[in-house]
């Protein structure tokens, strides 16, 4: 460990503590309904969400409340594979819970959520012949979102994920500017799930389907959770951005990152949060870390044709890095000295055919297609969602991908020396129907290794 670590860690649990005292004032501004997971509901609860649903769809094609106006706001600037992903998707779902509201004439309507993990099935609900809740999808009434992007190890790595840039995404000068930077929240379930179910889900106009607005108030609640240990960037750039929506009664409204980071001051917790929040931590930092220097392997490649064994892809790790890959704590309830942020740049879905994604191993020598996501040597998974060109002009070349590879060589070498002279990073492609892997496999045209300390983080 090194030695700064230590006062660190203490100056960031003083912060906690001024913080809930802040908290329980906010606390007093109004009533806090509960977003349910879907499967808890009753009877009458879900029809509040069928009748709402319904009604968008009657509204005259002039109100710009309608159901496909809705979507339209989605996709004409949802921000993908940036940091205001999360923020944008979270006052979006709040003003269409408004707009719910109004129609319903009843503000007690909460919308639900979708939790993949524990329910890998679409409800049943949302197949009944008739029902505004169905929707023409790929996946099958008894298709289930495979563990492997939405299991419970799965949630639980990203729900540790210590700085946001890897767990949310990065840094962007405006929803739809610069280059993908996709954290693991993103790139990982969120895609996944689109992908998975197919039809419009496939798409941006995703929120045609009524399993849309459930799959994001999932992913909402994680955010949401993960900020009660976890800081938001304090980033002028992030927090101030105007973001342009459509409120209950249709008229226009702007909502900024900086007035959605409560959940429970806009109104809402999730059932799976404590009534009363424990702490949050109060402490933002800045995500424009400066990686210190000599603790990057990279390497980067020309472009390639794509292979059929495993693309593999080495970068020279300096001597820094070596030693802080050495004798990492094997308990994972140890800090971590660093995270091993995994940067990948460049790799971009396979034209045409049927939907990919991409398995990532680290340091196998071993490896082949058919190598197990048990391995040892595997980091994650991944899905492309909206990265034609069609969708999103900055998806592509520049586009890069953070994956948090601590656990994998905490896994590998704790306690141990670094044996190696480089890292090895290698990509798997998967079919996405059949989970199988395919003859094709993709590269990426850069590969990083980042050590990003807490120091940094905490900057
Ligand atoms: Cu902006 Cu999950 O879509």
């Amino acid at each position: 460990m090194r030695p700064s670590c230590r006062r660190t860690f203490l100056k960031a649990s003083a912060a906690v503590v001024t913080s809930a005292v802040a908290c329980r004032s906010a606390m007093a501004a109004g009533p806090v309904g509960v977003r349910k997971d879907v499967t808890l509901l009753t009877a009458a609860e879900l029809d509040k969400y069928r009748q709402a649903v319904k009604r968008m769809t009657e509204l005259p094609e002039t109100d710009p409340r309608t159901w496909t106006k809705q979507a339209q706001i989605h996709q004409n600037s949802c921000p993908h594979g940036n940091w205001f992903f999360l923020p944008w998707h979270r006052a979006y779902l709040m003003h269409f819970e408004n707009i719910c509201r109004k129609l319903l004439s009843d503000d007690t309507f909460m919308l639900p959520y979708w939790n993949w993990t524990t329910t890998p099935r679409i409800p049943s609900s949302f197949w009944e012949e008739g029902s505004p809740l169905n929707h023409a999808r790929d996946i099958t009434s008894t298709g289930e979102v495979p563990a492997e992007y939405v299991g419970r190890s799965v949630i639980d790595a990203i729900m540790a994920i210590p700085d946001f840039v890897t767990f949310g995404s990065g840094p962007a000068p405006g929803l739809r500017m610069g280059p993908r930077r996709s954290g693991q929240l993103e790139s990982v379930p969120h895609n996944n799930v689109h992908m998975e179910l197919g039809g419009d889900m496939a798409s941006f106009m995703s929120p045609l389907d009524p399993i849309f607005w459930l799959h994001h108030a999932n992913c909402d609640r994680i955010w949401a959770e993960w900020a009660q240990t976890h800081s938001n960037p304090a980033d002028e750039q992030w927090l101030k951005l105007p973001m342009k929506f459509v409120d209950g009664t249709g008229a226009a409204v702007e909502s900024k990152p900086e007035d959605v980071l409560d959940v429970r001051e806009l109104g809402y917790r999730y059932d799976t949060q404590p009534e009363m929040p424990l702490f949050l931590s109060a402490r933002p930092f800045s995500v424009r870390v400066e990686i210190p220097a000599g603790l990057t392997a990279a390497a980067s490649f020309q472009d390639a044709p794509p292979v059929v064994e495993p693309k593999m892809m080495m970068a020279a790790a300096p001597m820094d890095l070596r030693k802080l890959l050495s004798n990492l704590p094997s308990n994972p309830e140890t800090p971590r000295p660093a995270t091993f942020r995994l940067v990948l740049g460049g790799v971009e879905p396979p034209e045409g055919g049927a939907p990919v994604s991409i398995r990532v191993f680290i340091n196998c020598d071993y490896l082949t297609p058919q190598t197990p996501i048990s391995d040892p040597h595997y980091v994650s998974s991944f899905t492309f969602f909206g990265e034609d060109h069609e969708h999103d002009e900055h998806a592509g070349a520049d586009s890069v991908r953070y994956l948090d590879a601590t656990a994998v060589f905490r896994r590998l070498y704790g306690g141990r020396e670094y044996p190696r002279e480089d890292i090895e990073v290698a990509l798997v492609t998967v079919d996405l129907r059949t989970q199988k892997p395919k003859e094709q496999h993709l590269t990426a045209r850069r590969v990083k290794i980042e050590a990003v300390t807490k120091d940094d983080e905490m900057m």
